[in-house]
């Protein structure tokens, strides 16, 4: 088996195990794509499987400059872009469902504060229109409001194959809003949606349900970041086997898990509860990436900033060429340079 290898995940057939990482660019002002971002996707379409930015299935869930949306009919004709022009090149693509919860400002949200599990703000900044700002207060979410916001991942979902899109990843990592759920620094609420690791799980596990409904399991995915400390969450290694085992039970698409904790194996715990399709992301080269998938630790493997720099990164990994340097300064925000620009190998 190589990272090389064609792979039946969920409904598709993917010619590798070769995924590109979900990346905000912030370059979609009005919150929808446009033919920029298309251009970006289709220039990147020999990934086996793109995973599109984090992309927010409700309005309350802009927690960022210029992210896209997928909740009205501009957003869906611009994803409709997105998907027709990586179909074209023979790509596959599903869009990352990112509600990012107390991780962001009321200049997003014109004017209402964040929600989140709890009124706990997040330290540190966010970059606004009007530069970086102390992220927002957030306010608790009534416990009768929750079943309409998880619900919106099921119209997302169905909105995402309208667009033509072949599926979506739940975002569940990173500290956004499933995230925020999940953790019990975050997380204080004493009613049904917090305490217990159940209850924690219920609104991750919730919006995976709403969108399995709308679209079938074979067509979902779940991001996860165990043990992350990424926007101050802090988690105990025991939620993630309880959330693996249960995704286990769902057959979904595959378990998407981004793994950068020093000192704290998180894929073999995840694996122990995991057996079906597994995608590890977090610094790999291609020698890891191959070692990873001989030993069955992981079935894909994705790339972040080496695909964000590299559009023909398969290409490049299977003669072994070296990789473009990636300009951090044109990572979030601005057009075409350091996005559609990056060259690829000369013919
Ligand atoms: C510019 C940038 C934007 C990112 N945005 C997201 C995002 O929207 N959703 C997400 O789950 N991860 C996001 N990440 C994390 C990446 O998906 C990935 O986990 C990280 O880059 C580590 O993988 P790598 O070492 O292959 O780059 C982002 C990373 C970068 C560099």
């Amino acid at each position: 088996m190589s990272l090389f290898s064609p792979l039946r995940v969920g409904a598709l057939n993917l010619p590798s195990r070769i995924v590109m990482a979900p990346m905000t660019r912030n370059r979609s002002p009005g919150q929808a794509p446009n033919a920029l971002n298309a251009e970006y996707y289709a220039q990147r379409a020999s990934a086996g499987l793109i995973v599109t930015e984090g992309t927010t299935p409700d309005a309350s869930g802009r927690g960022y400059i210029d992210i896209p949306g997928l909740y009205d009919a501009a957003q869906v004709e611009g994803w409709c872009q997105v998907a027709d022009a990586v179909h074209a090149k023979g790509g596959h693509i599903f869009v990352q469902l990112m509600h990012t919860g107390r991780i962001s400002h009321p200049d997003f949200l014109d004017g209402a504060a964040p929600v989140a599990p709890s009124a706990i703000q997040a330290p540190g900044q966010i970059y606004t229109h009007e530069g970086m700002k102390p992220h927002g207060t957030p306010r608790a979410l009534a416990a009768a409001e929750i079943p309409a916001l998880i619900a919106t991942y099921g119209r997302a979902a169905k909105l995402a194959r309208e667009a033509g899109l072949d599926g979506v990843e739940v975002h569940g990592a990173n500290g956004y809003l499933p995230g925020q759920f999940l953790a019990p620094n975050v997380n204080q609420r004493n009613d049904e949606w917090g305490g217990s690791v159940e209850n924690r799980a219920r609104f991750l596990l919730g919006a995976v349900d709403a969108a399995l409904a709308a679209i079938g399991a074979d067509r979902v995915g779940v991001r996860l970041s165990p043990g992350g400390v990424f926007n101050d969450i802090h988690d105990a290694p025991a939620t993630y086997a309880y959330v693996a085992a249960e995704l286990a039970k769902r057959r979904l698409a595959y378990l998407h898990i981004f793994d950068t904790k020093p000192g704290f194996d998180v894929a073999a715990l995840i694996r122990a509860h995991y057996k079906d399709t597994l995608i590890l992301n977090g610094g790999y080269d291609r020698a890891r990436a191959e070692a990873d998938i001989a030993s069955g630790l992981a079935d894909l493997i994705a790339f972040g900033v080496p695909f964000l720099a590299n559009p023909d990164l398969p290409e490049r990994l299977a003669q072994g060429a070296a990789l473009n340097t990636p300009d951090q300064a044109t990572f979030y925000g601005g057009g075409a340079k350091g996005y559609t620009d990056y060259p690829v190998l000369a013919a």
